[in-house]
């Protein structure tokens, strides 16, 4: 029997599990010192997102995964950074009310953002900072010039001045040169007036079908309690990525709709056609050409070294809106760029479900601090 037929045979709870590596991490930091007093879980289906409109920015806001979870929760998007060409147009397009500064973070200044923000109240700044140098995906390096891309956020935090502050990283974040890092990032946040909690979210529990863990930092300048959701499903219950996509299986090749996937070579399909489900094409990819296991969430999609996941079913890779559905993201949602460039943009971004109930969940405090300003510090 092949490894692939009597892997098959895991029921879905346990090939769900199977493919979650940072259970222990996310209990461990649910009742955690760090999140005492920090954190609240609130249920985001109950949530009436009729009210006021509140504003966010978004720095570091790639094609805007983040930034469109909230704006689906009635926030309006005021400014967004990005020093990548495509991903920039791609929030510009998707997101006409909002300014985008493509340019990078550390040459933008705080008189340019104060224009731009002029007198509105930022209700949420997002930031979902760059993790190369603390993914596990890649190699791990303390030194890696990017970890300290946050420091720009706090360099900006004056001028913006927001209620609340929602940052997204890899889960490794947490452990990355034995926590020393997450450790300065807390403290970082703390001397700025924005104490953190942080949370280990699984993005499947939240009507993504996708595992993808994510470290979520919330932080606010009230000194209250920061709002997190609680998941909304359940292992037997989450999504299946076959599902997500089956009605593109017999859809030709569009661009229009970012339909497009990589064109291989005959021999290519044969040897992918014996690829099983869990199974990469090549030994040497960890996290790339992976067949899809059918009926459950995908794996952690994104774009590395040009490659992306096989279809669960077709000797195919999946297409860039094959990516998006993955990612939550509506096909009216659509990507600028070449095909390769895609496939960068939707992999580094925030499942779009995910964001929206975190969304969700700020919205009753923000409420709160609307309606009775003089109960918070402001
Ligand atoms: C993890 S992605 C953000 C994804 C985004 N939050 C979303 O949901 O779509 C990080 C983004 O930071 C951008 N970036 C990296 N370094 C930057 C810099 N120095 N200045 C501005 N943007 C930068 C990258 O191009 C990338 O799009």
């Amino acid at each position: 029997m092949s490894k692939g037929t009597s892997e098959q045979k895991m029921s879905k709870v346990e090939r769900v599990r199977s493919m979650k590596k940072y259970s222990q991490k996310a209990e461990q930091l649910q009742g955690s010192f760090t999140n005492l007093n920090k954190v609240k879980w609130v249920d985001s289906t109950e949530v009436d997102t009729s009210g006021k409109q509140y504003n966010v920015v978004d720095l570091f806001s790639g094609a805007g995964g983040l930034t469109l979870g909230f704006d689906q929760a009635n926030y309006s998007s005021v400014m967004g950074v990005e020093q990548d060409e495509d991903a920039a147009a791609t929030f510009e397009r998707n997101f006409d009310e909002a300014e985008q500064l493509n340019k990078d973070i550390r040459d933008v200044t705080k008189e340019e953002v104060k224009e731009i923000i002029g007198d509105k109240t930022i209700h949420v700044l997002l930031a979902g900072f760059p993790c190369p140098g603390f993914s596990i995906a890649g190699e791990r390096d303390p030194e890696d010039e990017r970890n300290f891309l946050y420091q720009e956020i706090i360099r900006l935090l004056d001028v913006i001045d927001p209620w609340f502050l929602v940052m997204e990283n890899v889960p490794g974040i947490t452990t990355i040169d034995d926590g020393k890092a997450f450790q300065c990032i807390l403290e970082d946040f703390e001397e700025a007036g924005y104490p953190l909690g942080v949370q280990i979210l699984e993005a499947a529990d939240y009507e993504v079908p996708q595992i993808r863990t994510r470290s979520v930092f919330i932080g606010n300048k009230f000194g209250v309690k920061n709002p997190y959701p609680k998941p909304v499903l359940d292992e037997e219950n989450y999504l299946a990525c076959d599902e997500a996509i089956a009605d593109l299986k017999d859809e030709p090749r569009n661009p229009e709709i970012n339909h497009e996937w990589t064109n291989h070579r005959e021999d290519t399909i044969e040897r992918i056609a014996e690829v099983e489900p869990g199974e990469s094409l090549y030994d040497s990819y960890k996290d790339a050409w992976k067949r899809q296991y059918p009926g459950v969430p995908s794996m952690a999609i994104k774009e590395n070294h040009g490659g992306v996941h096989i279809h669960p079913e077709l000797n195919r890779c999946i297409s860039s809106r094959e990516m998006a559905r993955l990612q939550s993201f509506p096909d009216d949602f659509k990507f600028e760029g070449r095909m390769k460039r895609t496939f960068v943009q939707i992999g580094n971004a925030v499942p779009v479900n995910l964001a929206n109930h975190v969304a969700k969940a700020l919205r009753p405090t923000l409420d709160e601090i609307q309606e009775n300003p003089d109960a918070v510090n402001q």
